[in-house]
């Protein structure tokens, strides 16, 4: 059996905001296992980003983890000291940033914000760190890595920037990388790069890596489970490999009907129809239901569906799953 690194278990994320309480993570569960791979997709606010930022604490104000464990190598770090979270933060678990832009600081150069990662938690003089940054940035694919370490944040390119964070976040070979959209600005031979370097962390380190994107193609090549989010709430997960061949929930089969295929290339893309969900005290109810093609009688006046094992292994939040019989 592999080895859980990290288990978030009933997760509760809210804004409480003066107009209402954002249920922005609403019983969200999963674990991480040691050299593996897990894509978390959703549409967008469907809570990826809040459920990353909540693993490290770092929810931004209104935003309050009200619920829910989240434990690393069976320590919680919810009662973790503000002290040991931030030991453990950029060396056992990382996170790229989404917003990589907003995630450096304005007013140091690129250079001083990767060292500093090696400067507080390791023993490496300024001399090796500033080395050792270069060299990262070398293997991020950046161009002349010795004169960006000078340069400041406004200097860089959002794809430019994406490869720092990633630089950052591989830098001392994390047990644990949670990686939120990390390629989404790069073109894709960069692409490839950028996930070769997060395969080969998992395959000197054993790390577990969390991967955040709207791309299916990354999540096929990349990941061995799946997590799928909307509305705040986990509505399915399963290996890739089932995912694709079988999405049971109507929001996931959605999800593949909007894919460009190889063998059906005049297909049109099907954007899904509809309002998003409310997230805004919402009800107690399946929050695909309004825009479900699917739903019945009982999906309208029955309480938010359970998780349920439909198939060995294949997890279902739906009492009206797409049937392959
Ligand atoms: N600071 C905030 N105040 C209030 N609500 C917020 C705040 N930040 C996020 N939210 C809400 O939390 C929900 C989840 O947002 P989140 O950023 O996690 O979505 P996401 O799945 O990462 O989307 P995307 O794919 O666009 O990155 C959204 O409804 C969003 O409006
Ligand atoms: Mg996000």
């Amino acid at each position: 059996m592999p080895k859980t690194l990290l288990e978030v278990r009933d997760l509760h994320t809210y804004f409480l905001t003066k107009e209402g309480t954002v249920k922005a993570v609403n019983g969200v569960s999963f674990t991480l296992e040691e050299d593996s791979v897990l894509g978390l997709v959703g549409e967008s606010g469907s809570g990826k980003t809040v459920t990353a930022l909540s693993i490290l604490q770092l929810v931004p104000f209104p935003g309050k983890i009200v619920e829910g464990s989240i434990t690393y190598n069976g320590q919680n770090l919810l009662d973790m000291s503000t002290e040991r979270l931030r030991a453990l933060r950029g060396q056992e678990i990382s996170l790229i940033f989404q917003d990589s832009g907003a995630a450096l600081n304005p007013v140091i150069p690129i250079g001083r914000q990767v060292e500093e990662i090696m400067l507080e938690h390791t023993d490496m003089g300024k001399r090796q760190a500033r080395a050792t940054a270069e060299d990262l940035l070398k293997q991020m694919g950046i161009p002349d890595s010795r004169r960006m370490l000078d340069q400041y944040p406004f200097q860089l390119s959002g794809g430019m920037a994406q490869r720092v964070m990633m630089a950052i976040g591989v830098a001392l070979n994390p047990r644990v990388l949670i990686a939120d959209e990390p390629t989404s600005n790069l073109d894709v031979t960069l692409q490839a790069e950028m996930l070769q370097r997060l395969r080969r962390l998992r395959q000197e380190n054993h790390s577990a890596i969390m991967l955040i994107t709207h791309d299916l193609g990354v999540i096929a090549q990349m990941a061995e489970r799946v997590v799928v989010m909307y509305g705040g709430t986990v509505v399915e997960q399963a290996t890739t490999r089932d995912l694709f061949a079988r999405p049971y929930h109507p929001y996931t089969w959605g999800l593949f009907q909007a894919l460009p295929r190889l063998d059906a290339p005049q297909r049109s893309l099907t954007p899904l129809r509809g309002a998003p969900p409310q997230m805004m005290d919402p009800p107690d109810q399946c929050p695909f239901l309004h825009r479900c093609s699917k739903a019945t009688a009982e999906c309208r006046t029955s309480p938010r569906p359970p998780l349920d094992e439909v198939a060995e292994n294949h997890w279902v939040a739906c009492y009206n799953t797409i049937n392959y019989n």
